[in-house]
């Protein structure tokens, strides 16, 4: 009951400052529908037997992907295909290195290097006096945008200071260090992760990472793949294998019984919900790659009952489609001049004036963000125009 309260007394705040700056009351519609909002992930982590990045499983109640591949065959098979599947790898599989025999950097006085050696991947850097390398055993990223890898020394995780990025096609500094020198090798070479940091960049880019709230990355498997967003599936695997669908049904989540604020923050679990973007005091450009906050900026979200959520327009078992003339058909349920009738129940739909195709194209732009070498696509759908300040 009290955390309820606590929660209302939230929306209400962010109905109100976001009324006074001049924006949509996102939450206002939502509210008078009965729809329930979005929350923080902690609150969801809290609330929910299982939501993802949860870690309170054991290890024995997952029955692992290739598991799952038994009967779901053709998901599986395209879930794997996608950036999410290989949002970590083992550095060893990483496919960056393929084309490269090293990559190299230098920021003076250090000179960086990356190579694999036998079956390992070292990371070295050195100065005028010494040098030092370390295996490195993770790389987060999917490698379209770059890698970042992660390394242990002594039982602590390190983040490299240098990451691979594919639009430069070599190394540089990892977004979020800071540009100066460190003073000493081991600092240059990787920044420490403290315990819950990496707990937590683990639990979004691997699957059980932590089981029964231990946290042991070794014994993770890559990538976010079935049980990350399901849940742990034995139970769900033994009822099906038994013939007792029911029972096996129940068992599994099945994120299409949420309501659309729920799956989006489903999906925010990991892309940071509108509650976490708010909690982590973060504005400007950085926020685009928070799609979750993004949308929910949106008339397209606010104007009706959240009737357009992350899975309208992404399958999570397949790739990212990059075709953007095929997204066009979801706008124009709602935005077609003649459709007024079947857009949504009694909203207020326009058609538009300028464009009749490649709607994203204008109305979802993608935007550079300092320090990532990558455009990432703004999901806050409005009118874009040159030369106007960047929306916050
Ligand atoms: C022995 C076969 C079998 C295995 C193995 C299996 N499933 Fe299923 N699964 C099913 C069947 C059958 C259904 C019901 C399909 C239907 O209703 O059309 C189902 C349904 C589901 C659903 C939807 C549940 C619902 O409420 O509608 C999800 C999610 C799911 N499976 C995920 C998984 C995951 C994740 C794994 C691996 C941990 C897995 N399954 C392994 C047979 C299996
Ligand atoms: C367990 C964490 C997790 C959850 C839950 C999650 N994602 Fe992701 N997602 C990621 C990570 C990590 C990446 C980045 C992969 C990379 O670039 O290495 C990503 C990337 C993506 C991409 C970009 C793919 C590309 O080709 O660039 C899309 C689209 C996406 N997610 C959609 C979704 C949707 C839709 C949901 C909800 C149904 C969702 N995600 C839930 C972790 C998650
Ligand atoms: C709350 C979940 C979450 C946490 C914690 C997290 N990430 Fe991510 N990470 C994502 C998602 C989602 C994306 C894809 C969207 C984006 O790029 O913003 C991503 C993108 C990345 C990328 C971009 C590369 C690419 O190819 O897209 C790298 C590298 C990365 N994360 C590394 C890390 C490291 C290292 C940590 C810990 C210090 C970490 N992440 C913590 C969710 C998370
Ligand atoms: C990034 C999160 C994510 C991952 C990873 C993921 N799923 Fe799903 N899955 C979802 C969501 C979200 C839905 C509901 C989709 C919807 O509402 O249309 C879903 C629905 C399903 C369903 C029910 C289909 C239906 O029509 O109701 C099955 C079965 C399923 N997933 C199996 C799998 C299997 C098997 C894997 C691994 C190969 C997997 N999923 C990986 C997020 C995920
Ligand atoms: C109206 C359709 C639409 C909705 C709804 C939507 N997306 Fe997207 N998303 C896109 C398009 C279009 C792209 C860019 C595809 C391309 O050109 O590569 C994209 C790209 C992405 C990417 C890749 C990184 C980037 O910035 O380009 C991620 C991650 C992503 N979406 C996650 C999400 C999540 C999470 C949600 C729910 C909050 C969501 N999307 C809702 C249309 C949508
Ligand atoms: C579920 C219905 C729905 C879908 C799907 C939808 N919209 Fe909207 N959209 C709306 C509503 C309702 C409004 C608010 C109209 C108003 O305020 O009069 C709106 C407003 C807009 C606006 C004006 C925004 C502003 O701030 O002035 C643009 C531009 C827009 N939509 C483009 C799109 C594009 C592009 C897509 C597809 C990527 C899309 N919409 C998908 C319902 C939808
Ligand atoms: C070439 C860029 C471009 C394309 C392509 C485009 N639009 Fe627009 N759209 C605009 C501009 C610019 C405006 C603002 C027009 C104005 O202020 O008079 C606008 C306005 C709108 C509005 C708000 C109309 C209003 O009266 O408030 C909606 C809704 C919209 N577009 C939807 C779409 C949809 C759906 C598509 C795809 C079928 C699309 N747009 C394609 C540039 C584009």
């Amino acid at each position: 009951m009290m955390r309820a309260a606590g929660c209302l007394i939230a929306v209400i705040w962010l109905a109100a400052s976001s009324a006074e700056e001049g924006r949509v009351p996102l939450t206002q519609s939502q509210q008078a529908g009965g729809t329930p909002i979005s929350l923080s992930t902690l609150d969801r982590l809290e609330d929910m037997a299982w939501w993802p990045t949860k870690g309170a499983a054991s290890r024995n109640e997952y029955a692992g992907t290739a598991e799952c591949a038994k009967c779901h065959f053709a998901t599986a098979a395209s879930q794997r295909l996608t950036e999410m599947a290989r949002a970590s790898t083992r550095s060893m599989d990483a496919e960056t290195l393929d084309g490269h025999k090293r990559l190299t950097f230098q920021q003076l006085p250090y000179r960086y290097e990356i190579l694999r050696s036998g079956d390992q991947v070292l990371g070295s850097v050195r100065d005028e006096r010494s040098s030092i390398s370390r295996p490195l055993l993770f790389a987060f990223g999917k490698g379209v945008v770059g890698h970042t890898y992660i390394y242990k020394v002594a039982g602590n995780w390190f983040e490299s200071r240098v990451s691979y990025y594919a639009e430069l096609g070599d190394l540089d500094l990892t977004t979020g260090h800071a540009h100066l020198p460190p003073a000493e090798l081991e600092r240059a070479l990787g920044r420490l992760l403290e315990p819950e940091e990496a707990q937590r960049c683990f639990g979004c880019h691997t699957t059980v990472s932590t089981t029964a709230h231990h946290f042991d990355p070794e014994q993770s498997i890559a990538g976010v793949t079935c049980e990350a967003c399901h849940g742990p599936g034995l139970k769900h695997v033994q009822a099906m294998k038994t013939g007792h669908i029911d029972q096996g049904k129940k068992s599994i989540l099945n994120p299409r019984s949420l309501d659309a604020a729920s799956s989006v923050d489903f999906c925010g679990a990991c892309h940071r919900t509108f509650g976490d973007v708010v909690q982590m005091n973060v504005n400007g450009v950085a926020t685009v790659r928070f799609q979750p906050f993004r949308l929910e900026e949106s008339r397209c979200w606010g104007r009706t009952n959240g009737q357009l959520t992350c899975v309208t327009c992404h399958n999570p078992h397949e790739p990212l489609i990059h075709d953007i003339a095929s997204y066009d058909q979801i706008c124009l349920r709602c935005h077609s001049q003649s459709s007024s009738s079947s857009a949504g129940k009694g909203h207020r739909t326009v058609a538009c004036s300028v464009g009749k195709a490649d709607c994203v194209g204008c109305h979802m732009p993608k935007v550079q963000i300092p320090g990532m070498h990558h455009a990432f696509t703004d999901h806050w759908i409005r009118i874009a125009k040159n030369g106007v300040p960047y929306p916050n």
